[in-house]
């Protein structure tokens, strides 16, 4: 069965031919990549050839697709269940150990999502602070509920609020500020301040492209948020592991009061979490009002996976390093590539993410950096990539993340491939 059938297929049963926006490849004019099976860092396509998989399913894979520590014997975990509904000690065992990494989550609640965790937080926040408003950053993507999607980065297409089916009631209690830009917080929110519930946030983002916070930006929302009497919520779903056991907010030394996680800490599986200061997680049912819940919760399948992942990389700290070693590799390679063509492009690496975008200048430091980014080129450059079997984000906003599972080979195999498709 060719590819194109395969495409025809999905768009007749599955609504715009897949399950996010983003696969479709509409992002880069390109047809969806259609994959069926997954080894290490590779992907493969329906003829059965190999693509250096850069998209790593868009940040879960930090140890690849089939690492064996997560892979083999799980009808051990599996052999008492995938779920019970019920509260077991595992689960207890996991938030303990969490805590003890991100000391914030003083108490915290499972969920499937990152999306989930972030609806439940800004849920949280809103109830404690007995208040509505909240304040999101343009380019910033925390899921898919109505409040995260305005403006939000990643793959999230928002344009027209009466298509996009966001009732215009939400937008009444939102307010979106440009990223590293403490002046364009205190604009927005000029006579609101007694409104504001909470600042959500991507400490590190990776959502358009890899942003970092400016010296004194976190700061400066701390300080707000505290003098507004709001909560600073951190989504940290992408860097909490991606940065190390402590993730974003033990790197930067900024604590917030509350925080979401999820996608590294599945090992493939989907968990999250939310949470925060104990006063403020007991407005939650039954200690208070307020209510989150779900069937999945805290099954017994995921946290026993999320046990596997912090095994391993306490396990295996030099794991990070090895990274690192990779992503500096190729960084270094495509800097050498925009050298030699004197092209003006910058690349960005920290730890296993690297970044560049086909825009002239310094990295991306908000969403007007990111939206300014040459679409056209970077179309042109996956479709050349992919033709060389290097399988990149298919869209702009997105990072290159390189896994465990990575090797020099396929570092080395990557930037001839750059050269050649420039
Ligand atoms: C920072 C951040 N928050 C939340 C989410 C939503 O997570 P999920 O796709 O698991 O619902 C994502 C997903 O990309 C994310 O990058």
């Amino acid at each position: 069965m060719d590819t194109q059938t395969t495409i025809e297929r999905a768009q007749a049963v599955l609504a715009g031919g897949c399950d996010s926006p983003v696969r479709s490849g509409w992002g880069v004019n390109a047809p969806m990549f259609v994959q069926t099976r997954a080894h290490g860092a590779s992907a493969y396509d329906e003829n059965g050839r190999r693509y250096i998989d850069y998209i790593m399913a868009y940040g879960p894979l930090l140890f690849g697709h089939t690492h064996p520590s997560l892979v083999t014997n799980l009808d051990e975990i599996a052999r008492d269940g995938f779920v019970w509904g019920t509260t077991h000690p595992e689960e207890i065992r996991l938030a303990e150990r969490i805590r003890s990494y991100l000391p914030s989550m003083e108490r915290m609640r499972f969920v499937s999502t990152g999306t989930e965790a972030v609806m439940s937080a800004i849920r949280v926040a809103r109830a404690y602070t007995r208040r509505n408003l909240i304040l999101k950053f343009a380019g910033n993507y925390h899921g898919h509920t109505d409040l995260a999607l305005l403006n939000a980065g990643a793959s999230a297409y928002t344009s027209d609020a009466a298509a996009s089916g966001i009732p215009a009631g939400v937008m009444r209690d939102v307010v979106v500020a440009r990223y590293n830009d403490l002046e364009s917080v205190d604009v927005f929110l000029r006579g609101r301040e007694d409104e504001l519930a909470a600042v959500i946030v991507e400490p590190i983002v990776g959502n358009m492209g890899y942003v970092t916070p400016v010296s004194g930006f976190l700061e400066g929302l701390r300080e707000r948020t505290q003098r507004y009497g709001a909560l600073l919520i951190f989504d940290e779903v992408i860097t909490w592991l991606r940065f190390g056991l402590h993730g974003a907010q033990g790197r930067i030394g900024v604590a917030p009061d509350m925080t979401t996680i999820g996608k590294i800490m599945g090992g493939g599986a989907p968990i999250a979490a939310f949470g925060g200061r104990e006063e403020i997680m007991r407005v939650l049912a039954p200690e208070g009002q307020t209510f989150t819940g779900g069937t999945h919760g805290g099954n017994p399948f995921c946290v026993a996976m999320a046990h596997r992942v912090i095994d391993l990389l306490v396990e295996h700290p030099e794991y990070y390093d090895y990274m690192d070693g990779l992503a500096r590799r190729l960084a270094e390679g495509i800097r050498g590539h925009f050298r030699e063509r004197s092209l003006p492009y910058t690349v960005v690496q920290s730890e296993s993410i690297v970044d560049f975008k086909f825009r002239p200048g310094p990295p991306n430091r908000n969403y007007d950096d990111a939206l300014a980014a040459d679409r056209v080129k970077y179309a042109a450059y996956y479709a050349a990539m992919f033709e060389r079997g290097i399988l990149l984000p298919p869209s702009q906003n997105e990072v290159m993340f390189v896994s465990v599972a990575h090797t020099h080979a396929d570092i080395d195999d990557t930037i001839a491939a750059i050269g050649e498709s420039l």
